[in-house]
């Protein structure tokens, strides 16, 4: 049977990355799959947050996952560090992983920058914790975006390295899904450069609480070229925004890229953004309303999260009682 697990980090608000690379898809499945869903705080605190910000944004998080569609009571739905399971598996995956391995995560390299001996150790030993996330469920299936595939491939070395060291066949092998048209959306400022929570300007990014103003300017502001629209996804080469306003486009209206661009190819950059902006509102308006309707009442927020976490904590005990079993904390 396979069991999905994807999680997300609670910094700043998410944006249409964030959903149509990952929550969205997350929708979908849950329909034929056992899920669970995870808000990665302990993640979040491998760069600075303010306590306080970080608690609203955890809610927060959470709410939008709700509010785009996840049925908390099919699905377990909780915040990572309610669940002590995650931790432990961890230390022991920090002990599995090899230095190396960890070296070539271009993630890392991107968040520390030039400044890597200031960085965090959680910052370096992050894809370990991820790993374990996945595996102390034993989970075979993640949808996450493109960015995330590294890690992805990380944690299937962690796991089939842990069988091997310690003789046992307690990991699945994790198979990554990387869905949709929309699997690496771009920044509206620079096509080159992905869309993220951590870019210094807002105009980068169509967040899931911009009101439609909001984005209805960004669409008009978002970086574009002097040529019409291409006419066929070939002619995308070397038109970096193009390609990626014709994406998000896709995924927002559910269409095929190839179709979109039948449509809209030869015609302005200026008629095509006015019908960018109304589908990101249509998709987006009902789900930031949503949003505030759940923050309003954050006691009924957190006990969705208590029983999200409960029902994690159960699955976790046996995974980890093996994995303490083949390690050697407990009698054989
Ligand atoms: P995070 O919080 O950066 O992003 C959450 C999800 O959104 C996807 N995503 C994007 N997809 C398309 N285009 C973009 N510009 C874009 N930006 C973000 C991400 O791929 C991700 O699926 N390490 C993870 C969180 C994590 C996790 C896990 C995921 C922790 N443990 C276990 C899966 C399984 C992260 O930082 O995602």
């Amino acid at each position: 049977m396979a069991r999905i697990f994807s999680g997300i980090q609670p910094t700043g608000h998410l944006h249409l990355g964030n959903y149509l690379g990952a929550i969205r898809n997350w929708v979908r499945l849950q329909q034929d799959f056992e899920c669970l869903f995870c808000v990665v705080d302990m993640h979040a605190i491998t760069l600075w947050q303010e306590p306080q910000a970080l608690a609203r944004a955890t809610r927060e998080t959470a709410a939008a996952v709700l509010a785009a569609g996840i049925d908390p009571h099919a699905n377990i739905l909780f915040v990572q560090s309610a669940v002590p399971g995650h931790a432990q598996l961890a230390w022991i995956f920090n002990c599995v992983a090899r230095i190396g391995w960890l070296s070539r995560m271009t993630q890392f390299k991107e968040k520390a920058g030039k400044h890597r001996e200031n960085a965090s150790v959680g910052l370096y030993a992050y894809p370990n914790l991820m790993a374990a996330d996945i595996l102390l469920y034993k989970a075979t299936h993640v949808p996450v975006g493109e960015d995330q595939k590294q890690h992805l491939e990380l944690t299937r070395d962690i796991a089939q390295k842990f069988n091997n060291d310690f003789g046992v066949t307690v990991f699945p092998v994790v198979e990554p899904l990387i869905l949709g048209p929309a699997t690496r959306i771009m920044s509206l400022r620079d096509g080159t450069k992905k869309m993220s929570k951590s870019d210094a300007s807002d105009f980068s990014r169509i967040n899931l609480t911009d009101t439609a103003d909001d984005i209805a300017l960004k669409v008009r502001k978002a970086k574009t070229d002097p040529a019409p629209l291409p006419e066929t996804p070939a002619q995308f080469d070397g038109r970096p925004e193009a390609a990626n306003l014709i994406s998000i486009y896709a995924a927002l209206a559910d269409q095929e890229v190839e179709r979109v661009c039948a449509r809209f190819g030869g015609r302005p950059f200026s008629d095509f953004k006015q019908e960018l902006a109304d589908a990101a509102v249509a998709v987006l308006a009902p789900i930031t309303t949503e949003v505030n309707r759940l923050m309003a009442d954050p006691a009924a927020l957190d006990r969705i999260l208590k029983d999200g976490a409960e029902r994690a904590r159960a699955l976790a005990a046996p995974v980890l009682e093996e994995v303490y079993r083949a390690v050697g904390f407990l009698d054989a």
